[in-house]
């Protein structure tokens, strides 16, 4: 049975890692997905490699005339959304002494502004259309707790646990559930990425940080993107209809609350 069959799903920064997975899983319990990013060419790259039931929406989730005109174009292309997961983000690390004003503005601007302000559009679209919706906010283990060189990222994380703690209060009487996942440490771009900054700060051999923190989990390894898409489709689906405001730690045991 698809669990997400003829819904309409919108996910943020799709175009590559673990919303690239997201939107896999959706499309194969049925659903319609948009693949919302700023990076326009490899979402239409995305989109073309998923088939038919994916298709590229141009989304910058720091400019609200971009995420109105998303929300629009996937009205027009579906009739609605049922289904959104704000997966955008950046990551940024540097010790407090040396964090710019810069960093902490990028930052925030995607990973907080950016998931509740599309959080509001889309839950406006929802509420209009009267008939309820899924919106899952991607947090992190990095939002339950600091770390020496990460204060702007854990800080942005936790207001995703916390905003989606108040929007999933406030909109569960319009029959929209906001619920969050935390992963712990994913393999793909994303870390490569945080990877070579350790390696710079911690004066590390590229690819250590990442060897480290894999041995680390008690599942024995990283997680992968397909590990997070069962938490995703629950979340998505009726299955979920009596959880509100939880973020879920699906990360190998990393964190437990
Ligand atoms: N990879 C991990 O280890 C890990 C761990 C915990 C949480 N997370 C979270 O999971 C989510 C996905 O992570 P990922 O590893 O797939 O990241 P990623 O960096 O591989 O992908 C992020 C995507 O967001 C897009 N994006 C960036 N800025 C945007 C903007 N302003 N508007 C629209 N799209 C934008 C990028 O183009 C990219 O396609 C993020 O919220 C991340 O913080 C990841």
């Amino acid at each position: 049975m698809q669990r997400l069959k003829d819904k309409s799903a919108l996910i943020t920064g799709a175009a590559r890692g673990i919303g690239r997975a997201f939107a896999e899983a959706y499309i194969r319990e049925g659903a319609r997905v948009a693949i919302g990013d700023i990076n326009v060419e490899a979402a239409n790259r995305t989109a073309r490699e998923l088939g038919a039931q994916a298709y590229a929406v141009e989304l910058d989730v720091t400019d609200q005339a971009s995420i109105d005109a998303a929300v629009r174009a996937v009205e027009a292309e579906t009739g609605g959304i049922d289904i959104l997961v704000n997966n955008a983000a950046l990551f940024d690390l540097a010790p407090i002494v040396d964090i710019s004003r810069e960093s902490y503005d990028r930052l925030f601007s995607v990973n907080v502004a950016g998931t509740l302000f599309t959080l509001q559009a889309v839950a406006r679209s929802m509420i209009s259309r009267g008939k309820g919706g899924k919106i899952i906010n991607m947090a992190s283990q990095a939002g339950r707790r600091g770390e020496a060189l990460v204060a702007v990222y854990c800080a942005s994380k936790a207001a995703v646990i916390s905003i989606t703690q108040s929007a999933g209060l406030d909109l569960v009487k319009h029959g929209i559930n906001v619920n969050a996942i935390a992963p712990g440490v994913v393999d793909g771009e994303h870390w490569d990425h945080v990877d070579s900054l350790f390696a710079k700060y911690e004066n590390r051999p590229q690819g250590e940080k990442k060897r480290l923190v894999g041995e680390a989990v008690p599942y024995g390894r990283m997680g992968r993107a397909e590990d997070l898409t069962g938490m995703a489709i629950f979340l998505a689906s009726a299955e979920s209809d009596y959880v509100v405001a939880q973020t879920y730690n699906v990360d190998g045991g990393n964190w437990m609350s």
